[in-house]
Formats: structure tokens, sequence, C-alpha cells
């Protein structure tokens, strides 16, 4: 018997990223669609179908729309009939978020990859393969707000790749400072970034990012203390770019290590890295959860960012900073839809399902 789940939000890019990553799944159905009054009524072909032009605004390029979910009703996300799912994905902005997850969380665990709830003490902001021991706090969660479901969340997508990073390189040498510098693809804006703005160009600028980048990866790689986490005391400094790449995210990283590492090392400490989570055969989950590149040439985010149905963090050019004391650095490409958001949450399903806190 497969798990019945609903996913919110799912005419957009984060949610057509859960369903592709539901498609034939081996442990969830889905039973109901959700997105704004807007697609409401409609079954999801005619809710993603451009009723001018007659082209569908599938955004996943690596798969096609299930045909029974093409013929599923969207439901309106505030009224949502959860059709006897267990576990719902909720893939909305952050007004919505803020207003529907709790209507959620009362019944059901919710997979968040909003930002409203991300910060909140007892909600845990996971990465599969980093910091899912963070899931302790689910049930302080419920016994503080008397929920029967909790809320967990996916962090920004900017923030993923850096913290699996970070991470690998934490557990071997230790942390004491990261610089890094991003150029972001379009599809993390969402459907509605002014297309003309990016061509041939990058925008400097992407409000809040930067913020959230440094507070969520201090919390993803921050400890489980008493009902709350104590954050990594890491000192972080992140310029955020967008750039004219439609999907990936590429990020400079320059790391000041608590214990020196030479390239080979720093190289086996990625590669090593995560091969305890790796080995539940999580469907969903990546062979690897770092990719290391030695072409100099790579990563780039159009070769590699659907590495592992873009669930492998693509890593290359690691080298000797000559900056940062006991410095190292690197590029990275993360695809910031799949393991950054939609086929994150279903990996992270899939482990709350395992280990029996959900379903
Ligand atoms: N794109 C990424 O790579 C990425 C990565 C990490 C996290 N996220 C986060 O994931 C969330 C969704 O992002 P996205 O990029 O998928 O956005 P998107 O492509 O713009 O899609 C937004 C989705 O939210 C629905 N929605 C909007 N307003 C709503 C409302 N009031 N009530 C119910 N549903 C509503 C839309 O439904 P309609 O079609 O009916 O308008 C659509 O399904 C955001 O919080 C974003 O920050 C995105």
């Amino acid at each position: 018997m497969k798990t019945p789940v609903a996913v919110v939000g799912a005419t957009g890019i984060a949610g057509q990223q859960v369903l592709a990553a539901l498609d034939g799944h081996p442990m969830f159905e889905v039973a109901a669609l959700a997105a704004s009054e807007r697609s409401a009524g409609r079954n999801f072909e005619e809710a993603i179908t451009d009723p001018s032009s007659g082209m569908r605004r599938w955004y996943v390029e690596s798969a096609e729309p299930n045909r029974d979910v093409l013929r599923l009703e969207v439901q309106d996300a505030r009224s949502l009939r959860l059709n006897d799912a267990k576990i719902v994905f909720a893939a909305v902005e952050s007004d919505a978020a803020r207003e529907l997850e709790p209507l959620y969380a009362r019944h059901v665990p919710t997979i968040s990859t909003a930002r409203p709830f991300r910060m909140e003490p007892d909600v845990p902001l996971v990465i599969p393969g980093v910091n899912l021991d963070h899931l302790g706090l689910v049930r302080e969660q419920q016994r503080r707000r008397g929920w029967q479901g909790y809320i967990a969340t996916l962090p920004n997508c900017t923030a993923t790749g850096l913290a699996i990073t970070l991470k690998a390189l934490d557990l071997r040498f230790g942390l004491e400072s990261a610089v890094v510098t991003t150029m972001q693809g379009i599809s993390g804006a969402g459907r509605d970034l002014p297309a003309l703005d990016i061509v041939e160009n990058i925008i400097p600028y992407i409000p809040r990012e930067e913020d959230r980048v440094k507070i969520e990866t201090c919390k993803i790689l921050g400890a489980l203390g008493n009902g709350t986490i104590d954050e990594l005391p890491l000192k972080i400094s992140a310029t955020c770019t967008r750039a004219s790449v439609l999907a990936g995210h590429t990020e400079a990283v320059a790391v000041g290590l608590k214990r020196p590492a030479t390239v080979d090392e720093t190289t086996a400490a990625f590669e090593d890295f995560g091969r305890e989570f790796t080995a539940l055969g999580l469907p969903n989950a990546p062979q690897r959860m770092i990719t290391v590149h030695r072409n100099p040439m790579r990563p780039q985010p159009r070769l590699d960012r659907d590495a592992e149905r873009g669930m492998t963090t693509s890593v290359g050019r690691i080298r000797p900073d000559e900056v940062l004391p006991n410095g190292i650095k690197y590029l990275l490409v993360s695809h910031n839809a799949a393991m950054g958001a939609g086929r994150g949450a279903v990996l992270l399903a899939e482990y709350l399902l395992r280990f029996g806190l959900a379903g």
C-alpha cells in the first residue's frame, strides 16, 4: 500500500519538482493537488496550460507530467480536502505559506519549501543527509502547538549546496569563516522574474537573500539542543547575484578552517561525506551527496545541475585560499528546484516514512 500525499503549489516550479519526484514512486501516491484560487476548480492539465498559446507551463526539463496527475482536480489551497493524505508537500510563496502551512500541520506532517517557519525555534530546517537529527524538534513542536502533525522546512535553495559542502568540511576540519559569492539560476525566483532584465546580464542584488543564506546555514550546521537548535557561530560573508542561467545555482566559496587541510584531504572529505545516509537507499537519494570534478572546466550549471536527478552537489576547482587562515576554496553547482526544493522535499518524506515520523 502506497502512502497518499498532497501537493500544494503544484502548478509552480518547486511543486512540479515534487510531482516529478513522485512519478512512479514506490512509497507514495498523489492523492490531492492544490494551488491558488486562480487555478482551483480546473484539472492539472488545464491549470498549467496557457489559454492564449496553448503551451504547457511545465518546468521540469528532465521529465514529463504524469498522465493521471494531469487529470486530477486542482483544489483551492485554503480549503484543501486531504483525501486521506498522510503528508503535505507545501511549495507556495511566503505569505501564502504563513497562512496555509499551520492549517495542514494541525493534522499531518507538512514539508515546506518556503521561508516563514524556517527560523522558528521549534521548527526543523533540514537537508536530508546533513542534519536529519534536527527532526528531534518535531515532538517539541507538536507539544507546544498542540498539533497532530508538524512543519519541517527545507532551506533557501542557495543555502542548500553551501551547507552540504560546509558540513563535510566541518566534520573533518572545523569551520572558522566562509565567504560565498553566488551566480543563481533564474528559476530560483519562481515563475515570475521579469525575463528581459536577465538576458545577457547579471543582477547584482537579490533582496534579503544574503541574510537568509547566513542565518539559515548557521542553523543547519548547528546542534540539536534542548527543544531548540544551538546555531553554529560561523562567520559568513555572502554576495548573492542572479545570472543568465535557467536553473542551477553556482557558488564560489572560500572557507577558513580550524585545522589545515590539503586539496587531497578536502577532496576526500567531500567524497566521503554522507555515505551512511546514501547507504539507506532511499528512492530519491543520490549515490553521492557531493560529486567532485577534477577537470577545472567543471562544474557548470548546464552540464551538472541535473547530475543524479539534481540531487548531488557538484564541486570543482578545489584549491588553497591565500587570504583566509587555513583557507581552501572551491566552486559548487546545486540544482535549486531539485535538491534545493521539490525533490529534496520528497527525499525528506521518504526518510520520515522509513523512520516512523510520518505515514
Ligand atoms: N524555485 C525554486 O528553485 C525554489 C527553491 C527553494 C525554495 N523555493 C520556495 O518554494 C516556494 C514556491 O516557489 P516556486 O519557485 O515554486 O514559486 P512559483 O513557481 O511562483 O509557484 C508558486 C506556487 O504557489 C501557488 N500560490 C501562489 N499564491 C498562492 C496562494 N495565495 N494560495 C495558494 N497557492 C498559491 C501558485 O499557484 P497558482 O499557479 O494558482 O498561482 C504556484 O503553485 C516559495 O516559497 C519559494 O521561496 C523555491
